[in-house]
């Protein structure tokens, strides 16, 4: 049977083209470079790597993982070899593979963001993704996520040191997200990443502490998926700018709910670590489900969410 025209899976963020809108979650796939063959990378619209800081990171003591229903807690804390190591090492085979490189990028205060991205102008990555919303580490990270003022400092940072596409990450663990993403917008940035994790904690019983050393640690996988989509439907309906969307994403029809909410690409992190295919996998369903919904462009479909049946009740 002819299976019809092929499905333009192309979407536009902003001043960023990718070939499909599926990339995998910042820290959940090493730094992208790892068994190419395996995961079908190539197939992947953007490529983000693990967060990459100045300077090396050891991360946080174990434990550092930790299962739960439907989900993971995770306490990594920004453990990375550092832009330098980055670009030696990785950049080269990250670049052979094809799909867009997003760098990922941390730090402990808004100079050491832009320092990095100075420092990572260099090896011609195609994108930045801010990592503001941590809440693995003590300083920097969420501290800056949290507060539009801080916020917008390092995205006006950043901005100064780059002209390529920069999305800054925004945490969930905030009272009010627009706020926080519309500083970023209006400080200089091009889009915006929802979300990160959220906060969680785990109680060794025993010891009568908390699991993880620093107490809290970050929730992510499908047990976050509709928390997360509300975070997107919000910033969406607020505010004029692309967004990422992230959070429990596993399946193609998944990243569709969230292109429907408003999303222009979306990630696949937790999936991702316990499927290393799932990533490829979902950008294979998209162009299926493109076909089976007579969909012949998936740029159609961003945003496209009717209003909720009472929304005005
Ligand atoms: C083990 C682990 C490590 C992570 N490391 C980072 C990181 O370095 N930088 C970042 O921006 N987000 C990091 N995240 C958050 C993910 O990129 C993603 O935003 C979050 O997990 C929600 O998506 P998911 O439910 O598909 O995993 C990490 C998540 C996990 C589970």
């Amino acid at each position: 049977m002819d299976p019809g025209p092929t499905p333009d899976l192309r979407v536009r963020l902003g001043p960023l083209e990718l070939s499909n809108p599926v990339m995998n979650a910042s820290g959940t796939f090493g730094y992208g470079d790892e068994w190419p063959d395996l995961t079908g990378t190539a197939q992947l619209g953007a490529i983000v790597t693990k967060t990459l800081t100045l300077e090396p990171r050891p991360g946080n003591p174990p434990p550092r993982l930790h299962e739960t229903p439907a989900g993971m807690l995770n306490s990594i804390g920004l453990q990375n070899i550092g832009v330098a190591r980055f670009l030696s090492e990785r950049m080269p085979a990250l670049r052979a593979l094809g799909p867009r490189i997003i760098a990922s990028v941390g730090g402990n205060r808004t100079h050491e963001y832009a320092a990095a991205v100075r420092a990572l102008e260099a090896g011609g990555c195609d994108a930045y993704e801010i990592n503001i919303s941590c809440p693995n580490i003590a300083r920097g990270g969420l501290a800056f996520g949290r507060c539009p003022l801080g916020a917008g400092e390092v995205v006006r940072a950043v901005r100064g040191e780059t002209r390529r596409p920069l999305f800054v990450k925004l945490s969930p663990n905030v009272t009010d997200i627009v706020e926080i993403g519309r500083a970023c917008l209006e400080a200089g940035a091009d889009g915006l990443t929802a979300v990160n994790t959220f906060l969680g904690l785990a109680i060794d019983i025993d010891a009568e502490r908390p699991l993880f050393h620093r107490g809290g640690a970050g929730l992510s996988g499908p047990a976050i998926r509709p928390l997360a989509l509300h975070k997107v439907w919000e910033l969406a309906r607020a505010l004029p700018g692309p967004l990422i969307g992230a959070g429990g994403i596993l399946t193609a029809r998944d990243a569709w709910e969230f292109m429907l909410a408003g999303a222009g690409a979306i990630q696949v992190g937790t999936g991702q670590m316990r499927d290393p295919r799932r990533a490829a996998a979902v950008a294979r369903g998209l162009g299926e489900l493109c076909r089976a919904r007579g969909v012949g462009s998936i740029g159609e479909i961003v945003g496209r969410l009717r209003p909720a049946a009472c929304a005005g009740g």
